[in-house]
């Protein structure tokens, strides 16, 4: 049984407050937000907040939960302490509104209380049950106490779809970046992508997010910063590339534990000694025979920081073909990033799958962004070889045809790409492709080529149906 203390519990709460009462106090809507923890009155009702709008006022009940996200469930409590036989919040509260705050992640969502109880008891034997324990401390030569909270674990999921007044909302997220250096990855491309969005973001009309060609997500973790998403769906044909997003949604621990081994060996080797260590670990990645995720996707971060350029590149029979980087001091195991990039992946669906594949899910709430490889500005010019695939203009063509589709669905899209005129002005390959979408030329510079001179100021392509 997990053991909290009462100090984590406590600061659970008081975050969860402070997060909801600026929310709140920041909606049109409100007229006063009260907080009344300290009266008697409400704490026997078990309500922690007035909220005050123009169309009613609602008595507020807070939970702040630290863990549940990575299990996407709520924790809905039965015996607040089952020593002294006291039912849990959730079954007595009697407030209108249950605001129940995912603190890492910064996900509130909310229940109508009534109905949401009612809906549970009738199914509560569904719903695995779970208990708790906390320490109360202890007087000078006492044994320490514990009082134990009982509940059942119940899927966030399940929640949303069965009971329609539900709603959710993001407060704060995490400040994840992309935990890889990938060829193309948009990160200098982001303040042009982000004055390009759909309105439907900020409004909260699209609550899916479908990143078909997803790399290192650099797209990805700035939305999720910034918006609340109800689904949200990460692709990428690379296989090595979905292990490695899948091991830090779900063993990110076990992946720090091993990658920090790395780093430190690495370290305490001379540069002949490195060099060698790269080779052999070069290796044994190509050749599989560590299965443990932790350890391959390990291995992965490691080659892709002391790699020449950051890269990940395969050769035809699809083995990692870089060769040593000679970085000075490469950061091999950035700690909080990795853990942050797994808390904002919670609930987050991990496709290895060719961007077709992601059309089930696409309707007229989502919006989606393409990020396809590039099409080489010349037969040498650029790197687009991720993955033994490739993708060459019929499969530009081919994405083109779903970019249409999905437009028919009423879905949001934008879609980047290399932009032919920088090299030859008569080359109106995607202006053909795109015709009548919105075709934006933005400046960029990109730093794939490992020549310096041919990294010149250029111009990329942003197209979008809106
Ligand atoms: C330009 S990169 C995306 C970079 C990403 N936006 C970032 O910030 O890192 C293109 C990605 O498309 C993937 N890819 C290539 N062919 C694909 C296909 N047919 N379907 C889905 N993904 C594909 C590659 O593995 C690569 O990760």
């Amino acid at each position: 049984m997990p053991t909290y203390s009462m100090t984590d519990a406590l600061r659970a709460a008081d975050q969860a407050a402070q997060d909801i009462e600026a929310f709140l106090r920041a909606r049109p809507e409100t007229i006063r937000v009260t907080n009344v923890e300290a009266d008697p009155a409400y704490q026997q009702m078990d309500v922690d907040l007035i909220w005050e709008t123009q169309r009613a006022t609602y008595k507020v009940e807070i939970k702040g939960d630290r863990l549940g996200h990575r299990t996407g469930n709520f924790f809905f409590e039965t015996h607040s302490n089952r020593e002294r036989g006291t039912p849990g919040c959730f079954l007595y509260s009697e407030a209108d509104l249950l605001f129940y705050y995912f603190i890492e992640t910064g996900k509130l969502y909310i229940l109508p209380l009534p109905a949401a109880r009612a809906w549970f008891l009738a199914r509560q034997q569904d719903f695995e049950e779970r208990a708790t324990r906390t320490p109360i401390g202890k007087g000078v030569g006492e044994k320490s106490k514990t009082y134990t909270t009982v509940g059942r674990l119940v899927p966030v999921e399940r929640v949303l779809k069965e009971i329609p007044e539900a709603w959710h909302a993001r407060l704060a997220a995490p400040d994840a970046r992309p935990f890889l250096k990938w060829a193309g990855g948009k990160r200098q491309l982001l303040p042009q992508i982000m004055a390009a969005l759909p309105d439907g973001l900020a409004t909260g009309k699209i609550t899916q997010y479908v990143e078909p060609f997803v790399g290192s997500g650099a797209v990805f973790f700035r939305l999720n910063r910034q918006f609340s998403f109800s689904r949200i769906i990460l692709a990428d044909q690379n296989p090595q590339l979905i292990f490695a997003w899948r091991t830090i949604q779900g063993d990110v621990e076990a992946l720090i534990t091993r990658l920090a081994a790395m780093e430190q060996a690495y370290f305490a080797l001379d540069p002949r000694g490195q060099r060698q260590y790269f080779y052999e670990t070069r290796a044994a990645f190509n050749t599989g025979l560590d299965p443990a995720p932790a350890a391959r996707t390990a291995q992965l971060i490691f080659l892709n920081r002391t790699c020449y350029n950051g890269l990940f590149r395969v050769n035809a029979g699809g083995q990692f073909n870089v060769p040593f980087g000679r970085y000075k001091n490469p950061t091999i195991c950035d700690e909080a990033n990795l853990r942050a990039a797994s808390t904002a992946l919670a609930g987050v669906e991990l496709r290895h799958a060719d961007f077709d594949q992601c059309r089930d899910a696409i309707d007229a709430r989502t919006f989606v962004y393409l990020d396809p490889p590039y099409r080489p500005l010349s037969a040498t010019a650029s790197f687009n070889a991720y993955d033994k695939n490739g993708f060459d203009d019929a499969a530009q063509i081919r994405l083109a045809g779903f970019f249409r589709e999905m437009d028919n669905r009423g879905a949001r899209l934008m879609l980047s790409n290399s932009d032919p005129h920088n090299l030859s002005p008569d080359d109106h390959f995607f202006d053909d492709l795109y015709r009548g979408y919105r075709i934006q030329r933005v400046p960029a510079s990109r730093n794939i080529n490992s020549n310096p001179l041919k990294r010149g100021p250029i111009t990329e392509l942003l197209i979008t149906n809106y």
